[in-house]
């Protein structure tokens, strides 16, 4: 198994694209189906955003300070989406919010996923080259049993808390 971070972060990212597409083909009155996969969302969300705010961004940060820029408005989109999954955590489905809701979470996150696909992560496998990727890999792969799977957890509250006051 790789333990290229980059490898990695775009598994998650594929398994994320395939429950927005559920989620989009569940049709109209799926409540209960939907509000199971916006669950499996939030958690596949969290685990990830957790990761990379962990690991990845500040290494990013710290080793290539010419993409500070894009690590901020990074950060700054995960912090929406950390807002909408802790909204929908707590949502009804049946509630009419619920699929609109969903729905501008799929769009942002969908945006934020093809800007680091194609912009963002080229530029850190060509500044940082493969060793210092292998590593941040296996610190991920060490990381994701302990990371927050609901947007309510501690951990989780904690990046959301400090994304508004700190
Ligand atoms: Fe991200
Ligand atoms: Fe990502």
């Amino acid at each position: 198994m790789s333990t290229d971070a980059i490898v990695l972060l775009k598994d998650d990212h594929k398994r994320i694209k395939k429950l927005f597409r559920d989620f989009q083909d569940a049709g109209e009155n799926a409540t209960a189906s939907k509000g199971g996969i916006v669950r499996k969302i939030i958690e596949e969300l969290t685990v990830h955003t957790y990761l990379e705010n962990e690991v990845m961004y500040p290494q990013v940060r710290r080793l290539l300070p010419g993409l500070e820029d894009d690590v901020l408005e990074s950060y700054e989109e995960h912090h929406v989406a950390d807002v909408l999954c802790l909204e929908l955590y707590v949502m009804d489905p049946g509630d009419e919010h619920f699929d609109a809701k969903t729905t501008v979470l799929i769009e942002n996150v969908t945006h934020h996923i093809e800007e680091e696909e194609q912009e963002w992560f080229p530029k850190v496998r060509e500044g940082l080259g493969r060793k210092p990727l292998q590593e941040m890999g296996a610190r991920m792969i060490e990381m994701r049993g302990k990371a927050p799977r609901k947007p309510t957890q501690p951990s989780a509250l904690k990046k959301a808390f400090d994304a508004i006051v700190a």
